[in-house]
């Protein structure tokens, strides 16, 4: 089939989405967020997310497809997040997905969220997919990635050995009373702010650690500064402390991909997962990127953070390249690797 028309269901976190792509067009794109639900509590809450997806799951599914204009009985599969994430979230989409799939009888597909946030990618241009290297970086997971085929071989270089980048911007923002979530609200403050005001250290980037861990991340040294600085210097500008913070994970992140890019003898670069919205770190990933002759693509901010047209795209793509669909009744897992892309 050449152009799978697919609907994909994605609640791993606080957003219960759904999308519905052809092919690599997206034909809608529906998210309801409950971050005004957990926003009081400084980060998402499991239980009131499970409530929310379970109220939200099916008004969102009927506006997708009013959106569309697709008919259920027209799709040709329907995909869902079956993990990582929180295990009460992922249940209600796997629940709906499990269920949609056997009422029509057609093929369900299980997705890995983190795969599916790279997929996204096949939905901005019309070119070949081509083997890539992915630095995905979302509220959960930070990795680098060695991307050869999105369905069946994804490889792991390196990750976070502690906070993910997204949850790093989360508790900055935190403890300097900004709200949630943390990384766009930094986002907003930094461009008024200095980025060479502050120097913050670089988790793992000496050249000992280049050598031993050069595609891990850490960002707990960081966050420990900055804590530092704020209790040191009460009359803190908010500005250059968010633009300096923020520089940081940046330059971080950009040195090993590049670095992995290097190293593999590949020169395509996705930058995937909420933290990829950051528009630092969209300009400076198209600086450096010119300058190394990689080329970068980094999905629309609004594909970059969690949605369904990314998990739909990779369902499309499973069914497109022949993959095997997964049993009815899979389960959601809560830690699967970004190795894993489907489920059988
Ligand atoms: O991919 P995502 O929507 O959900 C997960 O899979 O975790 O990522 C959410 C994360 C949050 O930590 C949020 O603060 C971060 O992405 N984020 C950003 C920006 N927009 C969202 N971080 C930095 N700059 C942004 N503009
Ligand atoms: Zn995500």
């Amino acid at each position: 089939m050449s152009e799978p028309l697919v609907l994909g269901i994605e609640t791993s976190c606080d957003e219960t989405a759904v999308g519905i792509v052809k092919g690599r067009r997206l034909l809608a794109n529906v998210i309801a967020s409950s971050v005004d639900e957990h926003a009081r509590f400084g980060g998402v809450v499991p239980e009131v997310a499970s409530r929310a997806h379970l109220e939200a799951m099916q008004p969102s599914i009927e506006r997708a497809l009013n959106e569309s204009g697709v008919k259920l009985e027209d799709l040709d599969g329907i995909s869902v997040t079956a993990g990582p994430g929180l295990v009460g979230a992922l249940l209600v989409g796997v629940s709906a997905a499990n269920a949609l799939a056997l009422a029509l009888d057609k093929p369900l597909y299980g997705v890995n969220h983190l795969a599916s946030h790279v997929a996204v990618d096949l939905l901005t241009h019309d070119k070949k997919f081509r083997p890539s290297i992915a630095l995905l970086v979302s509220g959960g997971h930070s990795s680098i990635l060695k991307v050869t085929d999105l369905t069946s071989d994804i490889q792991s270089l390196g990750q976070t050995v502690d906070d993910a980048a997204g949850e790093a911007f989360d508790k900055i923002a935190r403890l300097m009373k900004l709200g949630f979530p943390g990384g766009p609200i930094i986002d907003r403050e930094a461009r008024e702010g200095d980025r060479e005001a502050i120097k913050f250290p670089r988790g793992l980037s000496q050249p000992k650690d280049m050598l031993e861990q050069p595609f891990d991340f850490s960002f707990s040294g960081l966050k420990t500064a900055v804590s530092r600085y704020l209790v040191a210097t009460p009359d803190y500008k908010r500005a250059d402390v968010a633009a300096s913070f923020q520089e940081a994970v940046v330059d971080v992140l950009l040195m090993k991909s590049i670095k992995a890019c290097v190293d593999t003898g590949i020169d395509s670069l996705i930058v995937a997962g909420g933290v990829a919205a950051n528009s630092r770190l969209r300009e400076l990933a198209a600086e450096r990127c010119a300058s190394a002759g990689i080329e970068v693509r980094t999905p629309p901010p609004s594909l970059c953070t969690d949605n369904g047209a990314m998990v739909a795209a990779l369902g499309s793509l499973a069914i497109s390249s022949g993959r095997a669909p997964s049993a009815l009744g899979i389960a959601a897992t809560s830690d699967t690797p970004p190795t894993q892309p489907l489920w059988l």
